[in-house]
């Protein structure tokens, strides 16, 4: 599933780090950076991020991908 794949270089965040976030109740981009005790450096990161967030709350309904896009 490539859950190791990096999404935000400046500050080594991988797609596990992403879902972890979310699981732990992340609902917009700030909120993945924060629980993972960082902010956007570059933000060449973002619109990949987002999509992360989508397709990781696709299963469970368009709200939450509404959310992701904030
Ligand atoms: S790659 Fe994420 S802030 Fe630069």
């Amino acid at each position: 599933m490539g859950c190791g794949m990096y999404v935000c270089i400046c500050n080594a965040i991988n797609e596990r780090r992403v879902h972890g976030a979310i699981a732990d109740g992340a609902a917009r981009l700030s909120e993945v950076f924060r629980k993972n005790g960082c902010r956007p450096q570059c933000g060449r990161c973002l619109s990949h991020m987002r999509e992360v967030m989508q397709s990781h709350a696709a299963p469970n309904g368009a709200e939450a991908g509404q959310r992701a896009r904030d």
